[in-house]
């Protein structure tokens, strides 16, 4: 235990054990005869501490914060009790660094706060998901209902889905930021997307803004989103122009890293490992450090009413945490920020030829679909978007009166299912039942969320779709097609 003595009257010290040295960087014979309040990181820390002894006689486990000899700021735990040494009036103080201590304790609350709010945006996103699929379905149903003629009700009915076209977006971005987005990773060089996205990110960041790529060639590959890898850019690029009124200068830097444990002391479930580091910087106002620790959190915003609604880093950081990747943010008030996303390396090479895909065809179709769903306002909404384009659409509840309808009914050409259902049976597994009844039966999976439903949706081993919800009736009809179209001569 490290212990000091400091004379009553001065608070110089007058001895202290061989284990102060290292805590405050001195060795006990060099503190010997300094003043104590040096030590102290607030100047005005003794006068209260020594009212309060002399009232109580003690003070016991207090938080002290010390500087060190090197200047460093510590925080240790404190007892003092009031002595005799050498015939004097003396202290007894008693202190423990406990710096390391808090600073895991406040990365676990932290931690865990940000994994309650995931949890609850993303349930709330969820239900919501669900809710605007009824809406939008309804609404698109009554649009193509209305007569030509009919400017007003058009009207009305084109800003309700336009309404819900943003309500989607909200809660896309909540998804993301709770890891419950469903992910359509490939394989991606982090360089060519940046590349490019160049023009693109240019033209959104104006005029005043110098943007500068710098990438290092040969880039490691990594399994990711590239569309929400450019969304997440798209992000930390406004950011870094919002941070700069006047304009300035935007890097964007991409290196190969290997990264262990001690290298991002800041992050506790670093995987060590190969990563593709993206860095965007810029020189803009920086965040005050009480900030430093929101800024990840969904709705917290320093820009104004309407001009930031705070959930730009939250995507960004539910996406790479999704992507078992890695996300750090540095800042100097008034000096600039940087941002590094590290991507993990994946072991697949590029290939060379680009895969591209065919054109939808959008005529009247007369396939067999069997509809699975358990709301049934969204599973009134898919029937109708099908069966209007012509299919012969059947549908169950759950899973268990899915499969008994492919048992007993004639042959389905596809199967559209939600993952998550009520029964002993969710959707994959239905899916996975209903293929060893009828091997060439098409699988498109639904959903409005659900991490654990979407991995297991990797695992599927036959070819499948996956369809968000709320879906729009061109997406959901496109994606119908292209499933029955698909490796069809
Ligand atoms: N590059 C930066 N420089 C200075 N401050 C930043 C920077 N990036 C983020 N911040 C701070 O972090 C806050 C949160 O950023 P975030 O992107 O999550 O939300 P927003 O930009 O305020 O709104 P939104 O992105 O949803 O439009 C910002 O309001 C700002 O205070
Ligand atoms: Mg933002």
């Amino acid at each position: 235990m490290p212990l000091l003595i400091t004379r009553r009257d001065d608070g110089i010290i007058l001895y202290a054990n061989a284990q102060v040295g290292p805590v405050l960087g001195l060795s006990a014979k060099e503190l010997e005869g300094l003043p104590i309040a040096g030590f102290f990181w607030r100047q005005d820390e003794r006068g209260d501490r020594m009212r309060r002894l002399e009232a109580q006689g003690l003070l016991a486990d207090e938080l002290l914060d010390m500087r060190r000899a090197d200047g460093a700021r510590i925080s240790t735990l404190h007892s003092l009790h009031m002595i005799q040494y050498a015939g004097e009036d003396a202290i007894l103080g008693s202190f423990q660094d406990v710096t390391e201590r808090l600073r895991l304790e406040e990365q676990l609350r932290q931690a865990q706060k940000m994994e309650a709010v995931g949890q609850l945006t993303g349930g709330v996103a969820h239900d919501f998901n669900n809710l605007m699929a009824v809406i939008l379905g309804n609404a698109e149903i009554l649009e193509r209902r209305i007569d030509d003629n009919d400017i007003r009700t058009k009207r009305a009915v084109g800003a309700i889905i336009r309404a819900i076209d943003r309500g989607a977006s909200l809660t896309k971005r909540l998804l993301a930021f709770s890891r419950k987005q469903s992910l359509s990773p490939a394989l991606v060089d982090a360089n060519s997307l940046i590349v490019g996205f160049e023009d693109m990110l240019r033209r959104t960041l104006g005029g005043a803004n110098i943007l500068r790529v710098e990438v290092t060639p040969d880039n490691w590959p990594s399994m990711i989103d590239p569309h929400q890898l450019e969304d997440a850019l798209l992000n930390l690029a406004i950011n870094a122009r919002d941070a700069m009124p006047g304009g300035g200068l935007i890097k964007i830097c991409t290196a190969n890293v290997t990264l262990n444990q001690s290298e991002v002391p800041d992050q506790q479930d670093i995987v060590p490992g190969d990563y593709i580091e993206i860095a965007v910087s810029d020189s803009g106002i920086g965040i005050p450090v009480e900030n430093l620790e929101k800024v990840f959190e969904p709705f917290f915003t320093t820009k104004a009413v309407g001009e930031g609604s705070g959930l730009g880093l939250s995507m960004v950081y539910g996406f790479i945490k999704q992507s078992k990747g890695h996300i750090t943010i540095n800042s100097e008030v008034d000096r600039g920020t940087i941002v590094k996303l590290y991507l993990p390396r994946s072991t697949e090479c590029i290939p060379a030829d680009v895969v591209t895909q065919k054109p939808i065809a959008h005529q009247n179709s007369s396939e067999r679909i069997l509809v699975v769903e358990d709301d049934p306002e969204v599973r009134e909404v898919s029937v109708v978007i099908l069966q209007e384009q012509g299919y012969h659409v059947v549908d169950a509840d759950n899973g268990e009166a899915a499969i008994t309808i492919l048992k007993t009914s004639q042959k389905f050409d596809l199967l559209f299912t939600d993952i998550l259902l009520p029964g002993s049976i969710n959707g994959i597994e239905t899916a996975e039942a209903a293929l060893r009844i009828q091997p060439s039966l098409r699988v498109i999976f639904t959903t409005g969320y659900s991490e654990d439903a979407l991995t297991q949706f990797e695992q599927f081993e036959h070819a499948a779709a996956i369809v968000k919800k709320p879906y729009r009736w061109m997406e959901l009809l496109e994606i119908v097609r292209a499933t029955l179209d698909k490796d069809r001569v």
